[in-house]
């Protein structure tokens, strides 16, 4: 029997959106497709999924609770709501920096205007207060998006943030990351470098999952 089985899970997938006004937003090219594969694959396992999915277009998998979100905002406290748990797989791609206000009204180009400044401020960051969490899931794992310097910037999360695995992918290449259906994973703990794919998502999940389980059981 699996480990995960009759244990809860909690996964973020997808983007966020983070408003400046009623018809304008700030977001980024997650599809969700990760983080679904890897609630669905915990399902498979016999585990008490919550999906907490950003403003994703993907049909929802049998068997789990799914709560959509819009704002990192939002994530932040549905994710906190959902806790305690004892996996927590982080795959959603959080804005890290969200408009200071939101304007009301449709922001109009002003005459003579060549350049808008916008103010951003930092978004709390989910992972990090999973981790800090008093009820400590027992495996929390953090994704990290890299274009460059995959394994410092990886390693660098696992310790900044407190958590037991860090999964990175590579974003700006074909055929791994955002948007597409397959990716490929190197995931780190404080040792090892678990490399997984090239494949589907599906699979690069199910792999995922297998390095989770072996922490819980
Ligand atoms: O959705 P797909 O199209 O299938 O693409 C999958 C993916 C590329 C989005 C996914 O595999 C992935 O890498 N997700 C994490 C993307 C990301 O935002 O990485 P990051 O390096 O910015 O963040 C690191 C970690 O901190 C992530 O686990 C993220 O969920 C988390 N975070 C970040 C900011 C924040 N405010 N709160 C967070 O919890």
């Amino acid at each position: 029997m699996s480990a995960l089985a009759g244990r809860r899970v909690v996964v973020t997938a997808g983007p966020t959106f983070e408003d400046i006004d009623p018809v304008r937003f700030l977001g980024n090219r997650s599809s969700g497709k990760m983080g679904f594969a890897v609630a669905a694959d915990a399902v498979a396992r016999g585990a008490d999924v919550v999906l907490v999915a950003g403003p994703v277009t993907l049909p929802t998998p049998e068997g789990l609770e799914r709560i959509d979100v819009r704002s990192a905002a939002q994530m932040h406290a549905a994710v906190m709501s959902a806790l305690p748990c004892d996996a927590y797989l982080g795959a959603a791609a959080v804005a890290d920096y969200t408009p200071a206000s939101v304007s009301a009204r449709k922001l109009k180009k002003q005459p003579g205007q060549d350049a808008l400044v916008l103010q951003l401020v930092r978004t709390r960051d989910i992972l990090a207060d999973v981790a800090a969490h008093a009820q400590r899931p027992q495996v929390v794992v953090g994704f990290a998006a890299e274009t460059d310097d995959l394994e410092a910037y990886a390693r660098a999360k696992l310790a900044a943030k407190n958590v037991d695995l860090i999964a990175a992918n590579r974003v700006g290449v074909h055929g791994s990351g955002f948007e597409s259906d397959d990716n490929t994973l190197i995931v780190f703990d404080a040792r090892n470098a678990t490399p997984l794919g090239p494949a589907s998502k599906a699979d690069v999940a199910r792999g995922l999952l297998d390095l989770v389980e072996a922490r819980l059981s």
